[in-house]
C-alpha cells in the first residue's frame, strides 16, 4: 500500500510523471538497442544471396526512380495468408544488399517480392505497356516510354563503386567488368558464362522483345525476373538456415 501511495505524488505532478515515463523509456531503450552495436552482423546468412548484376541493379534504379514502391511491397510477411499467396516469407537476408530497401508500406497493387519466374518476359513487357490489355481491371499506369527509352550504359561501374561504399561485396572483377556485364546480360548474341559465373542465377537473353537495342524497358524485366528467385527453398530449413 505505501508504494501505492508513492506512485500518487507521480500522478500528480505532471513534470514527475513526464521525468519518470523519460526514465522508463529510455532503460527499454538501451535494453532494445545497444545488444545491436555489439553484434557484427545482425543478418543471417542465407545460400544463394549474391549482389545484383548491373543489369538487375538498373532495372532496379528504374523501379526506384518510377515509384514503383508507392504501390508495390517487397516483403512478405510471415502469415498464412500472405505465404499462400505470395510464397515463402521474405529472409532479412533476402533484402541485405538493397539500398535502399523496397520493403514499402503500401500494398495498392500485389507484393513483388517473389514475382521472378511467375511471368514470361513477353507478359511483363506487355504488362508495363498496358497493364489493361492483360488485366482488364487494372489501375496500373502505362510504362511504355521505357521500351523506347535506351539504357545508360557509360560509367555504369560507379552505381556499383556507390554500393561498395554501402557495404555491398562487389568484387574488383565485378566492377571492372560491370559495363561489358549489363550489356552482355540482355545480348542474345553475348558469351554469358563469365557472367554467370560472378552472377549465378541470373537471367539472360532479350527481355524487351527487341534484341537489337537494350533499352530501360530490358533492365526493368531482367530485375522483376530475378526477384525472390535467389534462395532455394527446397532446400532452405526454416529451424537450421543451411547449417
Ligand atoms: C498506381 C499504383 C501502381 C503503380 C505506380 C505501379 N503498379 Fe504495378 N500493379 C498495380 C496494380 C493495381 C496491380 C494489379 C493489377 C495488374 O496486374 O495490373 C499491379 C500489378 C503489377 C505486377 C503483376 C504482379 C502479379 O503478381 O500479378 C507487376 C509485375 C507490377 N505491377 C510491376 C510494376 C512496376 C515495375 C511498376 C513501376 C514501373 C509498377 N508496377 C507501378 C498498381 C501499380
Amino acid at each position: 500500500m505505501a508504494l501505492l501511495d508513492k506512485h500518487a505524488i507521480l500522478e500528480k505532478n505532471a513534470t514527475l510523471l513526464l521525468a519518470g515515463s523519460f526514465l522508463v523509456v529510455t532503460i527499454g531503450g538501451i535494453v532494445e538497442i545497444a545488444p545491436l552495436f555489439y553484434l557484427e552482423n545482425v543478418i543471417e546468412k542465407v545460400e544463394g544471396m549474391r549482389p545484383y548484376s548491373p543489369l538487375e541493379l538498373a532495372g532496379r534504379k528504374i523501379y526506384v526512380r518510377e515509384g514503383c514502391y508507392v504501390c508495390h511491397s517487397q516483403m512478405i510477411r510471415p502469415f498464412r495468408d500472405e505465404v499462400e499467396r505470395y510464397g515463402h516469407y521474405s529472409l532479412a537476408a533476402e533484402s541485405m544488399y538493397d539500398h535502399s530497401f523496397q520493403w514499402g508500406s503500401k500494398r495498392t497493387g500485389p507484393d513483388l517480392a517473389r514475382v521472378g519466374d511467375r511471368y514470361s518476359n513477353e507478359w511483363h513487357v506487355q504488362h508495363l505497356i498496358e497493364p489493361r490489355s492483360v488485366v482488364p481491371e487494372s489501375i496500373m499506369p502505362s510504362y511504355a516510354f521505357l521500351k523506347d527509352t535506351p539504357l545508360a550504359v557509360n560509367e555504369f561501374e560507379t552505381h556499383l563503386v556507390a554500393n561498395v561504399r554501402v557495404g555491398v561485396p562487389y568484387t574488383e572483377d565485378m566492377l571492372a567488368n560491370a559495363r561489358a556485364d549489363l550489356v552482355a546480360q540482355a545480348d542474345v548474341n553475348a558469351d554469358t558464362s563469365a557472367l554467370l559465373e560472378r552472377y549465378p542465377k541470373a537471367k539472360v537473353g532479350d527481355f524487351d522483345g527487341n534484341p537489337n537495342a537494350l533499352s530501360e524497358m530490358d533492365a526493368l524485366v531482367a530485375y522483376l525476373q530475378m526477384l525472390g528467385t535467389l534462395v532455394d527453398f527446397s532446400t532452405y530449413d526454416e529451424a537450421a538456415g543451411y547449417r
